[in-house]
């Protein structure tokens, strides 16, 4: 079987058990803050398990884009150096919500295994949960024997919390589990070690293909386990280790998801794909083999998927959070190719289209954005490129230098032995395998001045079988941080619930004003200061989202205390009111009330939003998609994908169709559950990166020019949003470039000023027919004004020259002038002591000068002088500057120096003489 017919087969086999098929979700995740990035196909459905939203259908499968590179399951340092850990992996999962539970999943995971693919029972082992006292968690009888139904006894294993208790981070839905394992080492070795006892033990011939979760716990933030309203099902399988297996193979990599990607980085890096090379202890930094190549094929193969599939789900590489989670994998892959292969230029780019064309069919968003997520790979590349091989060279030189110094401490300073012996004694050590640790000031200078991330520095340094002061390294960085900003912490309480309740109910498309009771609140503590989180049964208020900010506005409760809403945000199912204090009577009925008028501004601002994105197709091209936005009372800000600067023509005609359309009044069309398959068909504007559900909402203006997937609220037609100006167009990054936008009462306010700002200079310019040639003409004067000036402190450097020439002292053989002159700045004072020098040989000159107040003083002198003699214009004038209470310098001939006091130049005058007496 290929691949995909492996995965279509995992589909259809749970279709044909009742279940519907649902698209994975983004691997980049928006709405929850315990979280960065999917790490399991349930993270979609978190808040089914929770309770905070109803289940669509109560049963579903997928394949799900996950990327286990941080928080509680992170691979990353598997990854490449074994064969069957990922960054970005496909997950096949099955899940019940509250519907059928142990017996089924258990019955039907094992008919998959072993009646569709077919997989002898001989290979496979299944674990249970053991039970856990601490935790107060019973041994999973249950699972032990539903698997003794089916499976030999001696095929059934105990497993502890660490395996068989599976929770999807630090805090979070949670529960037992039962593994299934897959045994595929050949059968001679199979009968001196049996698999039960390398069942969970890091063998890469023995490894976990499927896990099936009973979901029953809520992980509280304190620890504790909570149960959950309902109990459920959620499994996961790993595609990539199924596939190797059904097909025989003992490496992820030599399946055909991987082999057209290794097979292509070897044909250009010229080197054999040695997927069996093992690792040779001995060699290091300086000296490698096919295993290290072999790694570096397995690792750039891995991570250009983790890379390409979050970029292409709107997470940028950066220098925070997710961004720079991204950043880092790409940099290590970069190092990788760099070092170990040979390729210093980009490269990883070039693996995109092959990867896009792999998925197409699967998952469409790295196809659709192709040329888009290569740009970005490539700029990265390039610029990481640029300082890769510096920071590799000070790594090197860490090391030259610490065995340098072994060498003197073994041999003295002052060893007779020459250079080349000293240098092939490092030569020789190089090689070596001496522990030696890297100060954290080093690992934070090749993180800050060559963008390593410490955990690149850390994978070289284990490479050299060297440790890295991780200590030092934190300190360092957080002093950075203390320099650059106040740490920003916030410590997130437990909910206090009031009210269950299923879901909570978004009025706000109706109205601003809702009657409501709090359902739970909790307490934040964010920058020391102490906050609350409210969520409401019912409300208008808008959660942040879709770049639409949160709404702001007040609760009032019947007794008259009212608590300011400062801000709305989702998390998962939930809309979060952040308010500073609670309120008194908090059971009461309440009225949730919007600021209306900020809502307004936002509508027209979100609406408008609209308007610019398909009058930005029109004019750019069906290239141009959303990369970010925000919306706010303000103003609106689009990201976007384009690779040219947006010239001023286009940006003019984008602002006419945008007024236009305003102009029209187009009424607001919206529908609240279009089914997304038939939304897209009728193609509406879809935001790569958005989790859609089966229903979406549809905000049209216009069935011909607007149709987008939105959340947003609006105006009810676009005459509302009064008038649009774009005041800004820049770059963000690469591939990406930023508009933003005013609209409404902002627009007239900005329009108004800019009338006023033109008033005024007609004023100044006593009001000209056409202002724009006034202010040309009176440059053109400005410039003619300004040489005539230069041309007549020329001439009067010049007739200066005789001047002084004719009051030159003669003291020995030394002609000596020092003299006050009136001119207005340094060149013309440098231009007067030349021309002196040409005309007055043997020349010692000092000129004083007052520059708007500001001392000033120059020596110079003939350059016989300065040889014959050893006189120092430059260390002259330091010392004439102390009389003005400044500095300076310059060459042995020619020098100047400023200051502060203007009335010591005539000491600084009568000074000079003594230089020459
Ligand atoms: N959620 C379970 C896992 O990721 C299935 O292993």
């Amino acid at each position: 079987m290929t691949a995909s017919q492996i995965r279509q087969a995992f589909l259809d086999f749970f279709v044909s058990k009742g279940h519907i098929i649902v698209p994975s979700a983004p691997i980049v995740i928006k709405n929850d803050p315990t979280l960065m990035f999917t790490n399991a196909g349930m993270n979609q459905f978190k808040d089914i398990f929770l309770g905070e939203a109803p289940a669509k259908a109560p049963r579903v499968a997928d394949t799900q884009r996950c990327l286990r590179v941080s928080g509680k399951h992170n691979d990353l340092e598997e990854v490449g150096i074994d064969t069957y850990h990922h960054t970005m992996f496909e997950m096949l999962g099955n899940w019940s919500f509250g519907d059928y539970f142990k017996k089924e999943a258990i019955a039907w995971s094992w008919e998959l295994l072993t009646e569709v693919y077919k997989l002898p029972k001989d290979r496979l082992y299944v674990t249970y949960f053991e039970g856990d006292d601490k935790e107060g968690l019973e041994k999973d009888t249950e699972t032990y024997e539903l698997w003794r139904a089916l499976v030999a006894e001696d095929h059934i294993l105990r497993g502890n919390k660490k395996d068989n208790f599976w929770e999807m981070g630090e805090t979070g839905p949670c529960g037992p589990c039962s593994e299934i394992h897959y045994d595929s080492r050949p059968d001679n070795e199979r009968a001196e070690v049996s698999g039960a006892t390398l069942v969970n033990a890091d063998h890469d011939q023995v490894i976990e293909i499927w896990n099936n979760v009973f979901m029953q716990f809520n992980r509280l933030k304190g620890g504790a386990l909570q149960p959950l309203p309902n109990k459920h099902v959620d499994t996961g399988m790993g595609f990539e280790r199924l596939v190797r297996v059904l097909q025989g193979k003992t490496s992820n990599y030599d399946s055909d998801v991987f082999q057209p990607m290794i097979q292509f980085i070897a044909e250009k890096s010229g080197k054999k794909y040695n997927g069996s090379a093992t690792k040779d202890n001995n060699t290091n930094f300086e000296s490698f083999g096919e295993w290290d190549e072999a790694v570096s094929m397995r690792v750039i193969a891995d991570h250009i998927r983790a890379i390409s599939f979050a970029i292409a789900d709107g997470q940028l590489p950066s220098n925070n959070k997710a961004g720079y989670v991204i950043r880092r994998i790409l940099r290590r892959a970069v190092r990788y190719a760099y070092q170990y292969l040979n390729f210093n230029e980009p490269f990883l780019n070039q693996l995109v289209p092959l990867l896009a064309e792999q998925f197409k069919g699967v998952f469409n968003e790295l196809y659709d954005q192709k040329d888009f997520v290569q740009k970005v790979v490539l700029e990265e590349e390039k610029s990481f490129l640029k300082t890769l091989a510096d920071g590799l060279l000070r790594i090197r030189t860490l090391k030259i230098n610490h065995y340098f110094a072994e060498y003197e401490r073994e041999f003295g300073k002052q060893d007779s032995r020459t250079q080349t012996e000293k240098e092939s004694y490092i030569a020789e050590k190089m090689v070596d395998n001496t522990s030696f640790e890297v100060s954290g000031k080093s690992a934070f200078e090749l993180y800050d001045t060559y963008g390593f991330p410490i955990d690149l520095t850390q994978l070289i340094a284990k490479e050299m079988h060297w440790t890295v002061d991780m200590e030092g390294f934190e300190v360092a960085l957080q002093e950075q941080k203390t320099r650059s900003r106040a740490a920003s912490v916030i410590d997130t309480g437990d909910w206090v619930v009031l009210k269950d309740v299923d879901s909570v109910e978004f009025t706000g498309y109706e109205e601003t004003e809702t009657i409501a009771h709090v359902v739970k609140y909790r307490k934040v503590t964010a920058k020391g200061k102490e906050q609350f989180q409210i969520v409401l049964d019912k409300t208008p208020f808008y959660a942040e989202s879709g770049g639409q900010v949160g709404d702001k506005g007040e609760l009032v409760f019947p007794d008259g205390e009212i608590v300011k809403v400062t801000d709305t945000k989702k998390e998962n199912g939930l809309i979060v009111h952040y308010v500073d204090t609670l309120p008194d009577d908090i059971d009461d009925a309440l009225t949730a009330i919007v600021d209306p008028s900020l809502r307004n501004q936002t509508n027209a601002n979100h609406s408008a939003t609209h308007l610019l994105h398909a009058a930005m197709k029109q004019v750019l091209g069906s290239h141009v998609n959303q990369k970010g936005s925000l919306v706010n009372a303000d103003y609106l800000r689009f990201d976007f994908s384009h690779f040219a600067k947006v010239t001023d023509e286009e940006l003019g005609q984008i602002e006419a169709i945008v007024n236009q359309k305003i102009r029209q009044n187009i009424p607001l069309k919206e529908e609240r559950s279009v089914l997304y398959a038939e939304a897209i068909s009728s193609g509406v504007t879809a935001l790569f990166g958005e989790k859609y559900g089966e229903y979406v909402r549809v905000i049209t203006f216009d069935d011909e020019f607007s149709k987008e997937l939105c959340g947003g609220t609006h105006v009810n037609a676009t005459g509302q949003i009064g008038y649009f100006k774009i005041i800004a167009e820049s770059a963000v990054a690469a591939g990406v470039r930023r508009i933003e936008a005013i609209t409404g009462v902002g627009a007239e306010v900005y329009i108004t000023n800019q009338n006023q700002l033109v008033n005024q200079l007609k004023d100044l310019l006593k009001n000209p027919k056409d202002l724009t040639k006034s202010v040309e003409s009176l440059l053109d004067e400005n410039s003619k004004l300004k040489k005539e000036i230069e041309k007549s402190i020329l001439e009067k450097s010049s007739g200066l020259k005789n001047e002084l020439a004719q009051k030159a002292e003669a003291i020995g053989d030394i002609n000596f002038i020092a003299q006050k002159v009136a001119l207005p700045n340094a060149e013309a004072v440098k231009n007067l002591a030349y021309q002196l020098k040409d005309i007055v040989p043997n020349l010692f000159l000092v000129l004083a000068a007052d520059f708007d107040g500001k001392p000033s003083l120059t020596v110079m002198i003939a350059e016989n002088l300065v040889k014959e003699k050893g006189l120092h214009a430059g260390n002259i004038v330091k010392e004439l500057a102390k009389e003005v209470k400044g500095g300076g310098g310059g060459q042995p001939f020619f020098a100047t120096a400023g200051g502060s006091d203007i009335s010591g130049l005539d000491a600084a005058l009568a000074k000079a003489k003594s230089f020459v007496g």
